[in-house]
């Protein structure tokens, strides 16, 4: 190795050392590709971290999971539709799918539940719930759900002037 090329790697090391350093250590929390899709179509109206107006919007921290208690339940997260309707690939839908229920719902999933897959959403999503009162829908879904599983106390939050008026 020439003496010229070894003073030019010396005079480069402190600068890559420093750029390197300064990528690990900025103090700003990245976000990974799921998550900021999620905040991207989502998070708008439902949080950043899954919490907004639980009465007007509902909860998906720690609480959406409790949906796939149910195979139906664990469909209609896909049909909701706001969700089914999300103009966005099958793909992508999936991973905010899982972002939200693994991540954002981690307290409330059974036991052993598995992630969706990409072909499952591409199929639920054509069959979304928007020919019928979703409020009712929900309503009757963890009503049948809370028979066998215990539901987490803000699930009820959502709508909660019409449970008060029941
Ligand atoms: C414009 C506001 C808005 C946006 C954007 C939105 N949602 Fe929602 N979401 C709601 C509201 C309001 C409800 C309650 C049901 C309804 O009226 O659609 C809801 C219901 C849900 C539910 C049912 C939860 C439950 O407890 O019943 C899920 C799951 C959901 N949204 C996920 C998503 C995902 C994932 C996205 C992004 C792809 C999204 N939402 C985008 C407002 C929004």
């Amino acid at each position: 190795m020439s003496a010229r090329s070894v003073a030019a790697g010396l005079l480069l090391m402190p600068l890559l050392g420093a750029s390197s350093a300064a990528i690990a250590d900025d103090g700003v929390d990245r976000l990974t590709a799921s998550q900021a899709k999620y905040i991207l179509g989502c998070g708008g109206c439902h949080g950043i971290d899954g919490v907004s107006n639980s009465r007007l919007v509902p909860d998906l921290r720690d609480q959406v999971g409790f949906f796939f208690n149910s195979q139906a339940g664990r469909d209609y997260l896909v049909r909701v539709p706001n969700v089914a309707f999300y103009s966005t690939s099958d793909q992508d839908l999936t991973d905010i799918l899982n972002f939200m229920v693994f991540q954002l719902g981690r307290a409330s999933i059974p036991a052993g539940a598995k992630p969706y897959a990409n072909a499952e959403v591409a199929r639920l999503r054509k069959r979304p719930l928007n020919e019928t009162s979703l409020v009712d829908y929900r309503r009757q879904l963890i009503e049948s759900l809370s028979v066998s599983h215990a539901a987490p106390g803000g699930i009820y939050a959502y709508g909660s002037v019409d449970y008060q008026k029941k």
